[in-house]
């Protein structure tokens, strides 16, 4: 698969349109979270990422900044382009951006089959398992 770009784009533009697409086709459509949960106040003000191959987005996910950490939240992945790398080159490319924000404290809450993938940032998983989207959950942090 050809080398993905990542890159941070403004709510409202085209490419974050797109991504608000993808995020419809992976969360809504295939993992049947209920519409109403999936997009909130936070996608106004968060800092979105979009993966792009062949100049379509294939990935993306968003970044809020919060008192206390950074959130990573709602990563996705096209099936097509799933099993390239895609989601940890957008994970980097967020944690690299955030960084310095609030100290490399970054929190995320993953599906339960998912925390590997997170591991392997130095993110762990804590506390109880939990219902979200009517998917099980664990909050994982780096810190
Ligand atoms: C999960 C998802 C974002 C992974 O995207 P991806 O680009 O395929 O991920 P990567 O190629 O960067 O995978 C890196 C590692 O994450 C783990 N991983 C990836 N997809 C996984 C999955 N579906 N289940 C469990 N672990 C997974 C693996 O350890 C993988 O390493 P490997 O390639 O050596 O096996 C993608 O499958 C997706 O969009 N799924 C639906 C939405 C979703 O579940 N989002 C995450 C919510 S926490």
């Amino acid at each position: 698969m050809a080398d993905a770009l990542v890159l941070t784009v403004p709510i409202f533009s085209t490419l974050c349109n797109e991504a608000f697409k993808l995020r419809r086709a992976v969360f809504i459509t295939e993992q049947k979270v209920p519409l109403e949960e999936e997009f909130d106040h936070d996608d106004l003000t968060a800092h979105h990422l979009v993966a792009i191959i062949g100049g379509e987005v294939c990935g993306t996910l968003r970044v809020i900044t919060m008192d206390e950490h950074i959130k990573i939240g709602r990563v996705a992945v096209s099936v097509a382009a799933r099993g390239h790398g895609i989601a940890s080159l957008m994970i980097s490319q967020a944690m690299k951006d955030h960084g310095a924000t609030r100290g490399n404290r970054f929190y995320l809450t993953a599906q339960t089959d998912k925390v590997g993938l997170y591991e392997r940032f130095g993110f762990k998983a804590y506390g109880d398992e939990f219902l979200d989207g009517g998917m099980p959950h664990l909050a994982m942090k780096t810190y």
